[in-house]
């Protein structure tokens, strides 16, 4: 009979948001940008990705099952982690179980993966990135790889780009990298996420009814037909990344804002400026961003920057909690919940927003007033699904507890 043994790692991992955009590969197969880009990383209270890895010498082959669902792992970027990984293994030994795994022997052993992300996959909050920096992560705890973050960062880049930048907290950084074997294309920590403790992140989950393009296509196309990609790439990206590096590292929110407002419209731009042009806004994205820029020139300096991805969701970084409450008063005014939803599941995540800004139920906000940079301002039922608010949070770590893991230890199967 085979041997019985499970050795188990759970990692939890975050996600993160661009606020100087990726967009545009200059290696396909490599995942290398053709540009450097800065994130902030979301608190993994709110929005993460816990994966639980197992090795076995029962395993008959590797398995992975996704929010509980099996799913392939014969997909190229799964691979590339899978292989790079074992290629870093080390000895492993479990001397109270009398277990032995020599560095050797990784080759033959198989894994079983189980991943689940505490927000709804499919809603278009960059769930691989924190997907591929967890299973990334945790192989490497159980492999006993000893590369540091930014290598590992690295090798998720090679499930998904814009994941390499979820192996730290705070402010990232995703150098490009010169070298043909993008072994210099990784990640590194701008500052860490008590640097700037007063942010707070507004995420507006947008109903679309329209299938986007994928960000793979997406990008592919742009490089292939846009003009404008090579002068951002060449010509602006490379300012705007040391002037955003010096913003957050002086705090500079005036300077972030702009810097981040404009480093998402002209991504979007880059994106009309493709054959076929790609929308990945729709109106409400609009109405979201038109509402963000009159308030901010109504005060005279910025409160809120704004940033969307390859989808309709606004991500939006206030400057403090007061501005946060003020945004959020503002944002239920005109995207107030359809009657049937309650308010405790249309604002998600530090709720305590809320309580700053005053509502506590239904008819709280069906009492807004209307923001008074807006004459005859209109309201826009049920546009938006939901709200999530959040801060800035910390990078990967290791959930030592074995009642958070999502294998059985005794069958390393999904309990
Ligand atoms: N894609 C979306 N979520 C993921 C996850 N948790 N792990 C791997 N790939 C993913």
């Amino acid at each position: 009979m085979a041997e019985s043994w499970v050795i188990m790692v759970t990692a939890q991992t975050p996600t993160n948001i661009a606020v100087i955009k990726y967009w545009g590969k200059r290696d396909e197969k490599l995942i290398l940008p053709v540009n450097d880009s800065i994130s902030v990383t979301l608190d993994p209270v709110h929005l993460c990705t816990t994966t639980t890895v197992a090795v076995s010498p029962s395993f008959a082959q590797d398995r992975m099952w996704l929010n509980g669902k099996e799913i392939s792992l014969s997909g190229g970027r799964y691979q590339n982690c899978l292989r790079e990984i074992r290629a870093r293994a080390c000895d492993v030994e479990d001397k109270e179980r009398g277990i032995k795994i020599s560095k050797k022997d990784w080759e033959k052993l198989h894994v079983h993966i189980a991943s689940y992300n505490n927000f709804p996959t499919a809603a278009g909050l960059a769930s691989s990135a924190a997907g591929f920096a967890c299973l990334v992560f945790a192989l490497a705890k159980l492999m006993n790889a000893k590369e540091d973050h930014s290598e590992l960062s690295a090798i998720a880049r090679q499930g998904s780009g814009s994941a390499c930048r979820s192996l730290f907290g705070g402010f990232v950084k995703w150098k490009m990298g010169k070298v043909e074997d993008g072994s210099d294309s990784l990640a590194v920590q701008v500052v860490d996420e008590k640097h700037w403790d007063d942010l707070v992140i507004i995420i507006a989950v947008v109903s679309s009814r329209q299938k986007e393009t994928s960000s793979t296509t997406g990008m592919r196309e742009t490089v292939e037909t846009s003009l404008l990609l090579q002068h951002r790439a060449k010509e602006i990206v490379p300012k705007r990344i040391v002037q955003m590096e010096e913003s957050i590292k002086n705090r500079n929110f005036a300077s972030f804002a702009h810097l981040t407002c404009a480093d998402s419209n002209q991504f979007h731009a880059v994106c009309m400026d493709t054959c076929p042009p790609i929308f990945y806004m729709n109106d409400t994205s609009h109405r979201i961003i038109s509402c963000v820029e009159k308030w901010n020139r109504s005060v005279g300096t910025p409160q809120v920057a704004y940033t969307f991805d390859a989808g309709p969701n606004a991500v939006l970084i206030a400057h403090n909690r007061k501005a946060a409450a003020q945004l959020l008063q503002k944002l239920l005014f005109y995207f107030p919940p359809n009657s049937d939803t309650e308010l405790n599941s249309y604002v998600l995540g530090d709720k305590s927003i809320l309580k700053d800004a005053g509502i506590e139920d239904l008819k709280d906000v069906e009492a807004l007033p209307p923001p008074p940079e807006i004459k005859d301002a209109p309201r826009y039922k049920g546009d938006v699904s939901y709200f999530i608010c959040t801060r800035p949070g910390r990078g990967p770590v290791l959930l030592s507890d074995e009642s958070q893991a999502l294998l059985s230890p005794e069958t390393g199967l999904p309990k």
